[in-house]
Formats: structure tokens, C-alpha cells, sequence
């Protein structure tokens, strides 16, 4: 059973507050009475009209995009960037991404419209492991990698335990390309703390969440998750992801 406002909102009608003002304007009706009070709950046989119309549930679909770099991780954009959801318009549902990457930065985005599933994922109680590789300038010395593996601190607040690895670096272009390892999902993280450390990062890709990867896609090319991956990925929400 589910509040009535929120079943609407998960239906990609409207979002939960626009529910409740139609439900307290008697718009909508359970079963055939008009529900004016808030916090009533339904579940599936509940049959339920929104101005007349019944409700159908939306499919809740789960897919897999390798972002490439210059796209917004938006639906839409003011300024007419290509944005994620034009890899989807062959798709119906209202797909929306889950968390962000940065419109520089490429790499594995997850896309849907089961917002709870969103909400659960990018929750910080719950973020997930996500490895980046990044190719920074410069070559950082242990040292600086081992700041960033203990944390930095970033806006006042240190940045939790990360995993750090050189993988290789080029002396006579002074770069190098780093392994970054993080369960946090702050604004341009990765980005800021190799700054901190005076590595700006010239060049970012998300290559693995959780258990997922990027194997047999190329940039712009997405795949649906499988039943089993879905399930799993829920179940990291309740027992957490540490490894
Ligand atoms: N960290 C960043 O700096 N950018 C991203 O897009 C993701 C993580």
C-alpha cells in the first residue's frame, strides 16, 4: 500500500506536491468516491482516476548509458546542449538520470523513472562504490594520492576513505593517469580534490558503479538492465555496498 499522492507522482503524471493539490481539489477519485484527504493509501487493485481519466502504471525501466563527454546529465537544457535523454527517445517512458556526471566527464550513467529506486541509490547513507579514471596533470607523489585516499577537506567537509592508484604517468607530457575509487557522490568531487592536491584533471570517465561497467558499449550506446542487475542493485540499498 502507497500514499495515493505518491502513486500518482510515480505514474509520470505530475510531481507528488501538484498530486496533492489535485487530490485536496477533488480531482481525483479511488474507486470511484472523490478522496479529498491526503495520506490515503491504495495499492494495485485500487482503482484510481485522476480528472476522470483512469490511471495506468507506468513500467518501470532501468537501462545503462555510457554519457559521452559535452552532454548534460539533464532531460533538457535551456541553452539546447545535447542532453541524456536524447538517447532515449525512442524510448516512452520519462527516463531521468540518476545522480549526475559532470558535462565534461563521460562515462556510466544509470537512467530511469522509478524515482524511489533513484532516491534509494543516491541516497548518502547508501552510495554506492563508483570508480573513475582520471588523467590529471602533473605527477602526484604518494603522498598527495595518500591526502586523497585518507580525505580532503572540501567545502568545510572532508571527503570520506577513497581507493587511489597511480596507473601510469608520462614524464615528458606531465601527466598522469590516476584510479579513483569514492562512495561519495558530491558536486564535481573527483574534480576538486585532485585541484586540492594541484593536479587539475584534465580529462574524466565514470568506468564502473557498484557492480556495473561499461564492457561491450561504446560512448552514446546504452543498454537495458537486466532483471537480475536491478534486483541487485536494490539489494545494495539495504545491506549496503562495502566490499
Ligand atoms: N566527480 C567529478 O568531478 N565529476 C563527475 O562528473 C563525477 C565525479
Amino acid at each position: 500500500m502507497e500514499r495515493l499522492q505518491k502513486v500518482i507522482a510515480n505514474a509520470g503524471i505530475t510531481s507528488r506536491r501538484k498530486a496533492e493539490v489535485m487530490i485536496e481539489e477533488g480531482k481525483v477519485k479511488v474507486n470511484g468516491q472523490v478522496v479529498r484527504e491526503l495520506g490515503v493509501k491504495v495499492g494495485n487493485s485500487d482503482k484510481i482516476e485522476v480528472n476522470g481519466v483512469e490511471l495506468t502504471q507506468e513500467v518501470k525501466r532501468y537501462f545503462l548509458l555510457y554519457k559521452p563527454r559535452s552532454v548534460m546529465s539533464a532531460v533538457s537544457d535551456d541553452k539546447k546542449r545535447r542532453v541524456v535523454s536524447d538517447f532515449f527517445t525512442d524510448i516512452p517512458e520519462r527516463l531521468y538520470p540518476v545522480g549526475r556526471l559532470d558535462y565534461d566527464t563521460s562515462g556510466l550513467l544509470l537512467m530511469t523513472n522509478d524515482g524511489d529506486f533513484a532516491n534509494q541509490l543516491m541516497h548518502p547513507k547508501f552510495e554506492v562504490e563508483k570508480r573513475y579514471i582520471a588523467r590529471v596533470k602533473g605527477i602526484p607523489t604518494k603522498e598527495a594520492l595518500r591526502k586523497l585516499e585518507n580525505g580532503v577537506m572540501l567545502e568545510g567537509r572532508k571527503t570520506a576513505r577513497a581507493k587511489v592508484r597511480l596507473q601510469s604517468f608520462d614524464k615528458k607530457k606531465e601527466k598522469a593517469i590516476v584510479e579513483v575509487i569514492i562512495h561519495e557522490g558530491r558536486n564535481r568531487q573527483v574534480r576538486k580534490m585532485f585541484d586540492i592536491i594541484g593536479h587539475p584533471v584534465q580529462k574524466l570517465s565514470r568506468e564502473a558503479y557498484a557492480f556495473l561497467d561499461l564492457k561491450g558499449l561504446n560512448a552514446g550506446e546504452r543498454r537495458e538492465l537486466t532483471h537480475h542487475e536491478v534486483k541487485k542493485l536494490k539489494a545494495l540499498t539495504q545491506f549496503g555496498d562495502k566490499k
